[in-house]
C-alpha cells in the first residue's frame, strides 16, 4: 500500500456511511488561443492521489461499510497527443495512485446517478466535497459547480466539505512529506547561494530572480513554491513585493523571500544580504536584532503552542530590543505581519486557525524589521518540523550569521 490508498484509506475511515466523495484534480484555464495558464493541481486531490493532471475525478465511496475508490479520466486521445503530449493511460493512473478502478469522465454522472439510487433507502445521498473559496467574488470552483448541479438535480443531496478531515491530516506531516521539503529547501538553498556569489551593486533585481530561476533548473526544479519577491533597498519594507524590476545600489541590503518545490512540496525561505557583499554596521545590528527573534521562535516551538503565542513572544522580544536600536514607538511600526505559518502542499498551507501545535507540524519562522524611514527591510525564514518535545529547524544549515554570510559572498 502507498502513501496515498493510506491516506484514502485515513479519509474514507472518516466519511459517513452511505457517501461518495469526489475530488477534482481542476482545470487548465485557458489564456488566449491555443495557451492555458500553467496548470496547478488541486492540492487535496494530489494529496490522496498522487497524479497532478487535469480533467481528472477521484471518487471515493463507502456503503454500509464497505469502501472503494475510482478514478474517472480524460480518455486517451492519439490527435492530442501530437499537440501536446500524451495523457495519463489507465495502467499509469492505476500504478501512482493504486485506486481500486480507472472510469472514462465522460461516465461520472451516470456512476453518480446509479449511487443515488443505492442511497434512496437511507435517505439520500451524501457527498463530500472540497467547497474552497478564499474570496466572496472568487469564480466557482469545479467542486463547487457539481456541489450546485448535484442539489439541482437531487433536492434531497447532503453536501459536506471535505475540508475539515483533510485539513486536520494535511497539517501533519509523514516522514515522506517531511523528506520533500527538506529537498525543495536544499534546492531553494542552491539559488539562494547563487544569487549571494552574483550579487552586485547596479544589477537589477529581476536578475537576481533569473539567477534564483536557473539555479533551480540545474536542480531539476522548473516551479517556484510561489512568485519569488526580489526587493532591495526600501523596497524590501513592502512585505510582499514582486515587481522585482529596480537596480539594485551599493550600500542597500537585498532581501529575498523565495522557494522552490518537491513533487509539489514546498520550501518557504528569506535571507536578507548586502548588495556590495559588506554590511554597515547599522544593518548589522539590526540584522542581529531579527536573528535573535528567529531563535526565540525555535526555542518555544513545540506542540500546545500556537503560532499566535509565537508571535506574542517575538513582539515581547522586540519590546525589549528595538529602543537599543533607536526605534522608539509601537513595535507595529517596524513589524507587522505573523512570524509563522503551516507550510507545505501549499506555501500558506492547510490551518485550523488558533489550533495548539502538533508533532509533524512544519511552520515557517519568519520574522522581520522594516524601517522605511532608513531604507532596510529584513526578514529572515527558516522552516521547523515540530517534534514531540520542541522543534527541528530544517533550514538549520543555510547560512544565518551576517559574519559568514559575508565571508561565504567575498570568497
Ligand atoms: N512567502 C510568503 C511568506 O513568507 O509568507
Ligand atoms: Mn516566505
Ligand atoms: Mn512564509
Amino acid at each position: 500500500m502507498n502513501e496515498y490508498s493510506e491516506r484514502r484509506n485515513r479519509f474514507m475511515e472518516q466519511m459517513e456511511d452511505n457517501s461518495l466523495a469526489l475530488l477534482f484534480s481542476g482545470d487548465e484555464i485557458q489564456k488566449s488561443e491555443d495557451e492555458a495558464y500553467p496548470f496547478a493541481v488541486n492540492r487535496n486531490f494530489y494529496y490522496l492521489s498522487g497524479i497532478d493532471k487535469a480533467g481528472m475525478v477521484l471518487a471515493l465511496s463507502k456503503f454500509n461499510g464497505v469502501r472503494s475508490s475510482r478514478m474517472f479520466i480524460l480518455p486517451y486521445d492519439e490527435f492530442w497527443a501530437k499537440w501536446v503530449g500524451g495523457r495519463m493511460r489507465e495502467e499509469e493512473v492505476k500504478k501512482i495512485s493504486e485506486v481500486d478502478s480507472v472510469a472514462n469522465v465522460n461516465d461520472l454522472d451516470d456512476y453518480v446517478a446509479s449511487l443515488y439510487n443505492n442511497a434512496r433507502y437511507y435517505g439520500g445521498l451524501k457527498v463530500y466535497l472540497d467547497l474552497w473559496k478564499y474570496t466572496f467574488e472568487q469564480s466557482d470552483s469545479k467542486a463547487i459547480r457539481y456541489a450546485k448541479k448535484l442539489v439541482a438535480n437531487y433536492v434531497n443531496t447532503k453536501v459536506i466539505d471535505a475540508y475539515p478531515i483533510l485539513c486536520e491530516m494535511r497539517m501533519v506531516k509523514d516522514e515522506k512529506e517531511v523528506a520533500k521539503i527538506l529537498k525543495a529547501i536544499d534546492i531553494t538553498r542552491s539559488g539562494v547561494y547563487a544569487m549571494m556569489r552574483n550579487v552586485k551593486p547596479k544589477m537589477n533585481e529581476m536578475v537576481m530572480e533569473g539567477i534564483f530561476n536557473f539555479s533551480l533548473a540545474q536542480r531539476g526544479c522548473n516551479t517556484n513554491a510561489f512568485k519569488t519577491i526580489a526587493a532591495s533597498g526600501k523596497r524590501a519594507t513592502i512585505l510582499h513585493y514582486s515587481d522585482n524590476n529596480c537596480v539594485m545600489e551599493d550600500g542597500e541590503l537585498f532581501l529575498c523571500d523565495l522557494g522552490a518545490t518537491y513533487d509539489h512540496y514546498c520550501a518557504d525561505i528569506s535571507r536578507t544580504f548586502p548588495v556590495n557583499g559588506k554590511f554597515t554596521a547599522r544593518q548589522k545590528e539590526i540584522y542581529k536584532v531579527v536573528l535573535g527573534a528567529q531563535k526565540v521562535v525555535e526555542n518555544n516551538a513545540r506542540p500546545g503552542v500556537t503560532t499566535r503565542d509565537l508571535n506574542q513572544k517575538v513582539i515581547d522580544y522586540y519590546k525589549e530590543e528595538l529602543p537599543k536600536l533607536g526605534l522608539n514607538g509601537d513595535v507595529s511600526e517596524y513589524y507587522f505581519h505573523g512570524v509563522s505559518h503551516h507550510l507545505g502542499l501549499d506555501v500558506h498551507d492547510v490551518d485550523i486557525r488558533g489550533s495548539k501545535l502538533k508533532k509533524g507540524n512544519v511552520i515557517t519562522n519568519e520574522p522581520g524589521l522594516y524601517i522605511e524611514k532608513e531604507g532596510i527591510g529584513i526578514r529572515i525564514e527558516d522552516d521547523l518540523l515540530i517534534t514531540d518535545d520542541g522543534c527541528i529547524n530544517l533550514a538549520k544549515d543555510f547560512l544565518h550569521d551576517p559574519d559568514e554570510i559575508e565571508r561565504f559572498m567575498n570568497k
